[in-house]
């Protein structure tokens, strides 16, 4: 499985799938890491695993639009299967990403649908939840609105704020996003008419 990366943060994330690589349960190539921040810490890790990796910074481009199709553009150069956003922090133009669904996978950290956007941790807490998680769905051009492919659940404590919740998922995250690349890079899921598709099953 050919995968491209796009990220806008630390890339801990992209550590992970790098790591599951490593120990052998992840049968794909990264073919780019791209980012809208030039000081993205998943660059760095781009360049230290020898993975191509690109800028494009929105204020080069005239608009979102525009920038988001050279994106796509660049991804599209390197001929990627899928495409994993990994802690990405741009909303992406519905056109510009419309060849993309079905092959295109976003980690967010909530129990989608609760808690689009941003601020996750702190909204869960807020509302008295008693659990909070991280969710990876398929991306359409609905923000953080795609079809669920998994998720992994964590207890709210009493004493917890954001910091330590945001904290106590992020391993989570780090075992939940590998995993269901590996499903992908194994064929065994798929987006249909009916829904998210794993091993021939609607989820
Ligand atoms: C993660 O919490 C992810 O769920 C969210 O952004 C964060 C990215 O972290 N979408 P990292 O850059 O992968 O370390």
């Amino acid at each position: 499985l050919r995968i491209a990366v796009l990220a806008s943060g630390r890339g801990s994330n992209f550590a992970a799938l790098l790591a599951a690589r490593e120990r052998g349960e992840l049968a794909a190539e990264f073919v780019l890491v791209a980012s809208d921040k030039p000081d993205a810490g998943a660059l760095q890790l781009a360049q230290l695993a020898g993975v191509p990796h690109c800028v494009l910074e929105p204020k080069d481009y005239a608009t979102r639009r525009d920038y988001d199709f050279a994106v796509f553009e660049r991804i599209a150069a390197s001929k990627p299967d899928l495409l994993v956003l990994a802690g990405y922090m741009r909303i992406i133009d519905g056109d510009a990403l419309k060849p993309w669904v079905g092959r295109m996978i976003n980690i967010h950290p909530s129990l989608l649908p609760k808690y689009r956007g941003l601020h996750t941790h702190r909204r869960a807490i807020k509302a008295g939840d008693d659990e909070h998680g991280a969710s990876v769905h398929f991306v359409t051009a609905e923000l953080d609105g795609g079809p669920v492919i998994a998720q992994t659940l964590l207890p709210i404590g009493a004493g917890d704020d954001e910091h330590a919740l945001a904290e106590r998922l992020l391993p989570l995250e780090h075992q939940l996003l590998p995993a269901v690349v590996a499903w992908i890079a194994a064929d065994r899921l798929l987006l249909r008419e009916e829904g998210v598709m794993l091993d021939g099953e609607v989820l």
